[in-house]
């Protein structure tokens, strides 16, 4: 067996692309270590030809304030996600797979052209578009549908959940039910429905940070936690981003843009899929992430303490009395930012 290398150490980098033959033995790629990511080593290669990718490395250890593990193995699901979401995203969405190594724990593909941004960084400045809301609602409904269309062999094939309990249910949804005990009931609860709930792919990570915007369209990132599971995850996982950030910046644009989402994702994804069952799990996620993201192992950045105190007190007023309609509890958010 190899040894096991570091992709940020740029010169192992390139000495094992040469031994591993992905480039000759005399080229010399510039390399530039990429940052964002708390979970992999992330690495942008370009080549002499122009040609440019991104390797990632996943780490045994995330790089968060507290203690946080999860088996580097889960490269492997991401490259399988990578190939797969390829033929249910719409085109263009998803990065081509160039080549997986599963021994050294990474992968490469192609990288995304500059120039580009972060989509999370874009909307943190206020730059928020209909037409990106537009793009981050169908790409899901697309996912989601599309896979439950065709279930076999996409149900076999992401059957495994257990980087989604080591990455979501336990750091995110657990870990919150112990450090908030008037929740622990609803969280607790939430992730026993969940685990149940096995309906479609469900991308585990739908997050504006994972969305580089390039030329107005959007394109996908990050796919090491999709499984097969329950969809409403995503909308409350997506909708959490919104609606925090809408709190964040006291922007009542932020929460149009939450109906927004519902409207299109709703419509794209139709009637069949957009029931009852999947409106209040949608609901009680969102109230679930708007909590984790103030009391879990990865609190969001970019609320201050006081506004951290608001939304858990605010989602705690939500987990006693649930809404059966996403959009009815997205109307609550006029609590949080008076108008
Ligand atoms: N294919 C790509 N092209 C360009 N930039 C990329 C690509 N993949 C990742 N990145 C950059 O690296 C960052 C981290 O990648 P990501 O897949 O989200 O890793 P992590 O799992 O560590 O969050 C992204 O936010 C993005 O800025
Ligand atoms: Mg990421």
């Amino acid at each position: 067996m190899s040894e096991q290398i570091d992709i940020e150490q740029h010169d192992q980098l390139i000495a094992y692309l040469r031994d591993t033959g992905r480039i000759a033995r005399d080229e010399t790629p510039a390399c530039r270590t990429l940052t964002g990511g708390v979970s992999n080593r992330t690495v942008r290669v370009e080549r002499a030809s122009g040609e440019a990718w991104v390797l990632k490395q996943a780490l045994g250890k995330l790089r968060v304030k507290v203690d946080w593990f999860s088996d580097p193995a889960r490269i492997h699901r991401e490259a399988l996600g990578l190939q797969h979401l390829a033929t249910l995203a719409p085109p263009g969405t998803i990065t081509p797979l160039i080549f997986e190594d599963p021994p050294q724990h990474l992968l490469a593909m192609a990288a995304v052209p500059q120039p580009h941004e972060n989509w999370k960084t874009v909307l943190l400045a206020g730059r928020l578009e209909a037409g990106h809301i537009e793009q981050f609602a169908g790409i899901l409904a697309a996912i989601h549908r599309r896979a439950a269309e065709s279930r076999r062999p996409l149900r076999e094939i992401f059957d495994d959940r257990s980087f989604f309990e080591s990455l979501r249910l336990e750091p995110y949804y657990l870990y919150a039910a112990e450090q908030v005990p008037e929740a622990s009931d609803f969280l607790n609860q939430l992730v026993a429905d969940t685990r149940a709930r096995r309906l479609t792919l469900v991308h585990g990570d739908y997050s504006p940070k994972n969305i580089l915007v390039r030329e107005d369209r959007l394109v996908l990132l990050d796919h090491e936690v999709i499984h097969w599971g329950d969809p409403a995850f995503d909308l409350g996982f997506a909708l959490t981003h919104l609606l925090s950030k809408a709190h964040h910046r006291r922007d009542p644009r932020f929460v149009r843009a939450a109906v927004q989402f519902c409207d299109v994702y709703s419509t794209a994804v139709g009637p069949l899929y957009w029931n009852q069952n999947l409106q209040a799990m949608a609901a009680r996620h969102t109230v679930a992430c708007m909590l984790a993201r103030v009391a879990g192992r990865s609190p969001l950045e970019y609320l201050d303490p006081r506004q951290q105190r608001a939304q858990r007190e605010w989602a705690v007023a939500a987990a006693r009395t649930p809404s059966t309609h996403v959009r009815d509890l997205i109307d609550l958010m006029w609590t949080l930012i008076p108008t």
